[in-house]
């Protein structure tokens, strides 16, 4: 489930209200991002067209928008994600094994009717921008985030056995040293989640909101690629083959 292409590990969250500023930040990093998330801001603001631009533009889609509801209703959800074609959408692991299951159910029928590729059905635990505290003042969860990420897992992991061995981690909340964290209670360096075996990394403001958005997202695969040179024990000069790998 590691993407072939390096390049692809790096998924950029097209967070804006406007689908023509979208598609600005799609043409900007033309060649260096391929995978762009759509949540629920660009979603409501633009719908299915959103998703049709950054196909229309070779792109592949994640569209994030954690469904989180009864199982019959997650399911028609998952379907209509399928439809779009999109290669991955999310659910929240806390609306329950059962609507984990009807959504998974509903995308694999789907995509077997369509005889297209299946979605992958990503199980959001908690939010990134939720630590301890939040955790439990707010949510009323006693254990603490790991605690509650394990506790979540196990239950996603049942209906996983049930679909395909692969286990996909996404990481978001990826911030490369010096940049604002801004709402993320938790963050990790672009390496850091990397190492720790992320096989794709979200990256939203670092890259949008930069002034030249193709050298904030160049950086941030550099940094990527030199990790996982390293990672697979190449000499000191990885840092020259990351520059290298991009070009
Ligand atoms: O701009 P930034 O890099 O913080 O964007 C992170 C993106 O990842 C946002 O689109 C947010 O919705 C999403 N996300 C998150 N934490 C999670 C799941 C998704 O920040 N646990």
């Amino acid at each position: 489930m590691t993407p072939r292409d390096p390049k692809d590990r790096l998924i950029v969250a097209l967070d804006v209200d406007t689908l023509a500023r979208a598609e600005s930040l799609v043409d900007r990093l033309a060649g260096l991002v391929g995978h762009f998330k759509i949540g629920s801001q660009l979603f409501t603001a633009s719908g299915p067209a959103a998703v049709e631009a950054i196909q229309k533009r070779g792109g592949r889609v994640f569209l994030d928008l954690k469904f989180h509801d009864i199982p019959n209703t997650a399911a028609g959800a998952a379907r209509e994600a399928a439809r779009m074609g999109v290669f991955m959408f999310t659910v929240h692991a806390s609306g329950g094994r059962a609507m984990m299951r009807a959504a998974a159910e509903a995308t694999a029928a789907t995509a077997k009717e369509l005889g297209g590729g299946r979605p992958l059905v990503l199980a959001v635990t908690v939010l990134t921008s939720l630590d301890r505290a939040a955790l439990g003042r707010e949510l009323g969860v006693a254990s603490s985030v790991e605690g509650h990420v394990l506790h979540l897992c196990g239950q996603i992991a049942a209906i996983r056995r049930q679909f395909g061995p692969a286990w996909v981690i996404v990481a978001p909340g990826v911030r490369p040293t010096g940049a604002e964290a801004g709402d993320q209670s938790r963050t990790a360096t672009p390496a850091a989640a990397a190492r720790a075996g992320a096989h794709y990394v979200v990256v939203g403001r670092p890259i949008t909101a930069a002034a030249d958005p193709a050298t904030a997202a160049h950086a941030i695969l550099e940094e990527i690629l030199f990790e996982l040179r390293r990672g697979r024990g190449a000499a000191g000069d990885a840092r020259d083959e990351a520059r290298a790998g991009l070009k």
